[in-house]
């Protein structure tokens, strides 16, 4: 018997575990160690099987890394349909996460009992695949279409309660998986209850599969496992077992052999990966409890919200009685958006909005707090005025943060006699919605300042990402790159409402130019002015931008941007292109056509390569950092993995080709990245940089 699997006999009930941490992942050793108990337990005439695991779950799928490699025997569905075959009444008790591949061991199993915390789903959607043994056939037989679509579809968890209201469950218990699982065992021998193989259940009654098809291929806004998720489970309705089961595996090989599943395996293993750090390695973070905040704007009062919600006591500071109002006013509304949404109930409301929140207009109030978070508007001057006053009051190794988009973080923590304390916590906006943490990494921040940074990243939810310092770090260093290939288009040719077209249609949840209207036109407009002084003469920023501004149209918060908002959806702004052709007429610039391929090309090849330089420059440690930070804060598409898995499945050399292309008409901006021309030269991908560090 492999050491994953152990087997005991207990009152002619073969009780066998999976143990396999962390997870439990159904990697070889595991179905091996399946199928032979299966076998032992025949053999010793056991009059029924228990399958439950150790540790934390029970199989939370498939083993992922195993994925891409020639799958080796038994494969998983030939495992389940084994245990389903067996003529012993099986068992699965189930706890943590029994997910994928995990739920489909359970569905061979011809009764299935849970504790009360255990979420059941098939989330293999969300990496590209469908699941792959059984469960599009199986699921469906047991639970019916319309709810299979919606678990198989979605990726979605399914809560105890509601997996034993669907039937996937059929008992909830608070003993032990092992216990709780015996004790059922025995009822059902007690009960002579027979066995269960659901490919034997009726065929499930068919819906019209071909609108679910369309349904699914709309909501995934081009990803497509979903839909052909679908197309697996109206086999389980219109083939026998056997060949539906050949059916979704054919669907299953299909999508394994794509970019899509590849790049979300990169999501899945990048976000996980961002903060592991060699450095942090055995580094105890500092203690946090409590929170400090100075300004309660947008980011302010978002970053409070989030800190309230994960647990921990937040004392807010602005700058008069007032401002001090409004803060709690935006903070109490965002607790009240989590109310109806059901995540937290009136009296978690009062206690979060009540004591959890302090509000105050005095530094001195901040004297406690292990942590502060500065979100004052972005002025230098001001920042520092801001850092003074807390060396002044915070209490000794109480970490001094940062929100700051673009300024420099050693200069603010100069501010300071505690260089060391100092970091960056970039977070986006919405900060309680918005995944992404940049964890900004000051010349003299302490290792252990580091390590607090990524636990309170970790305790708020959000994937963290190490930065260096920078004119906007990681995010919006790149940003500002391919929003300055989309200006330069835009004086070329193209309009702005072609270009945010093309960008939503290859994926992204917003144009760059509706991204624009909904962070604010002058934020732009004040890069743009900080920037002018040292800007080289060669850079080409065109001016319409500003025009917008000095009329007061800053995007959504006027109502007017490069999109009118009113009631229903926003249009199109026309005088925009009236100050785009009187800047090209100033400029004597005749417009030409852009295709949309081509508008694509120069976006991306100026974010990917920006992001090499940001690489190269060691601003991000690896490209996956550049991937996630992507993915998590500024809405690319998750099944492209990232621009930089994105380029490497392009080719690199054609990305570096482009930018050659490109430089013939504007050799200044379109300068290639010396880590691309590397890599190119020595045949080498992004991916091969992530492998080695
Ligand atoms: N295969 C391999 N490794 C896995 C894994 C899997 N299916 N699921 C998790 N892991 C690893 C993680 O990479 C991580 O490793 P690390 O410590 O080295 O970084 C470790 O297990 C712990 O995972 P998390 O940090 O994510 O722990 P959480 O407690 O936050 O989450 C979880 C646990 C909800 C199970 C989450 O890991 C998860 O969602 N896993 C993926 C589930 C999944 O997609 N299952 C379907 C797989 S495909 C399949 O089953 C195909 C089949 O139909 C044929
Ligand atoms: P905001 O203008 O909405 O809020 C700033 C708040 O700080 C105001 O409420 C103001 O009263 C208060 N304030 C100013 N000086 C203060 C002081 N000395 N003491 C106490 N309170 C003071 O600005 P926003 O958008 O919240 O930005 C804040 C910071 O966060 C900036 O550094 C910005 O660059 C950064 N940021 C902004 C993002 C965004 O999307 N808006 C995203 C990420 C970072």
């Amino acid at each position: 018997m492999e050491d994953v699997i152990s087997y005991a006999l207990e009152d002619n009930i073969a009780v066998v575990a999976i143990d396999s941490p962390p997870v439990n992942a159904l990697g070889l050793a595991v179905r091996r160690g399946l199928v032979d108990a299966i076998a032992k337990a025949e053999n010793d005439g056991a009059k029924a099987v228990l399958i439950y695991a150790e540790g934390r779950t029970f199989p939370a799928g498939a083993d992922i890394r195993e994925f891409g490699k020639p799958p080796q025997e038994p494969i998983l569905p030939d495992v389940c349909a084994r245990i389903e075959a067996s003529d012993v009444l099986v068992v699965a008790a189930l706890h943590g996460t029994a997910l994928g591949g995990g739920l489909e061991v359970a569905l061979g199993a011809d009764y299935r009992i849970a504790a009360p915390g255990t979420r059941v789903g098939m989330p293999e959607v969300l990496i590209g695949l469908l699941p792959g043994a059984g469960g599009t056939q199986r699921l469906p037989r047991l639970i019916g279409v319309e709810k299979a679509i919606d678990v198989i579809t979605s990726g979605r968890q399914v809560g105890a309660a509601e997996a034993l209201d669907m039937g996937i469950i059929d008992r909830i218990d608070n003993e032990s998986p092992r216990e709780a699982g015996l004790a059922y065992t025995r009822d059902l021998l007690a009960q002579d209850a027979p066995r269960r193989p659901i490919s034997a259940m009726p065929a499930p009654t068919p819906v019209d599969f071909d609108a679910a098809y369309d349904a699914a291929l709309k909501k995934a806004r081009g990803q497509i496992s979903p839909s052909y998720a679908v197309r697996g489970i109206q086999a389980a309705c219109e083939l026998e077992f056997a060949e539906g089961m050949a059916r979704e595996r054919a669907l299953f090989r299909e999508l394994m052999e794509t970019d899509q599943r590849a790049a979300l395996i990169h999501a899945f293993f990048g976000e996980r990966a961002v903060s592991s750090l060699p450095e942090l390695k055995g580094v105890t973070p500092r203690p946090v409890a409590s929170v400090g905040i100075i300004g309660g704007g947008t980011m302010g009062a978002g970053i409070a919200t989030a800190a309230l919600l994960s647990g921990l006591e937040v004392v807010l500071l602005e700058m008069t009685e007032d401002a001090a109002d409004a803060a709690k006013g935006r903070i109490v509304k965002s607790i009240l958006g989590a109310v109806k949404r059901g995540k937290i109930d009136q009296a978690r409301f009062d206690h979060l909005t009540g004591t959890a929140l302090k509000l105050s207009t005095d530094y001195d109030a901040l004297a406690k707090v292990d942590l502060v978070i500065e979100a004052v508007f972005e002025d230098m001057g001001v920042k520092k005025q801001v850092f003074a006053k807390l060396d002044a009051v915070c209490k000794p190794g109480a970490v001094l943060a940062t929100n700051t988009s673009y300024l420099d973080v050693n200069e603010i923590a100069a501010a300071t006699s505690r260089p060391g304390d100092v970091i960056g916590l970039h977070f986006f906006s919405p900060a309680y919605v918005m995944k992404l943490l940049e964890v900004v990494v000051a010349e003299r921040t302490a290792t252990d300042v580091v390590a607090t940074g990524f636990a309170l990243g970790k305790k708020l939810g959000k994937v963290s990402v190490r930065a260096g310092v920078c004119d906007g770090f990681i995010g919006n260093r790149i940003l500002l790159a391919y929003r300055t290939a989309a200006d330069h288009m835009v004086l070329e040719g193209a309009s702005p409402f072609q270009i945010d077209r093309v960008m939503l249609d290859f994926g992204f949840a917003m144009g760059p130019f509706q991204v624009g209207d909904l962070a604010g036109l002058d934020i732009g407009w004040a890069t743009r002015k900080r920037l002018a002084p040292t800007r080289d003469p060669r850079e080409r920023v065109p001016t319409y931008a500003d025009k917008l501004c000095e009329q007061g149209h800053l995007g959504q918060k006027t109502g007017r941007g490069y999109y009118i908002y009113g009631d229903g959806a926003a249009k199109e702004n026309p005088e925009v292109l009236t100050l785009i052709d009187a800047e090209r007429d100033a400029l004597g610039i005749t417009p030409r056509e852009f295709s949309d391929d081509e508008i694509l090309r120069r976006y991306m090849c100026a974010m990917v390569n920006e992001g090499a330089r940001v690489v190269g420059e060691g601003i991000a440690r690896r490209p996956l950092d550049v991937d996630m930070v992507f993915l998590t804060g500024y809405g690319f598409p998750r099944y492209r993995g990232g621009p930089m898995k994105w380029a490497d499945m392009q080719g690199l050399k054609r990305i570096l080709d482009d930018i050659n292309t490109f430089a013939e008409a504007d050799s200044y901006f379109w300068q290639p990245a010396p880590l691309l021309t590397e890599l190119v030269a020595q045949g080498k991908t992004f991916d091969d940089l992530n492998k080695e560090t």
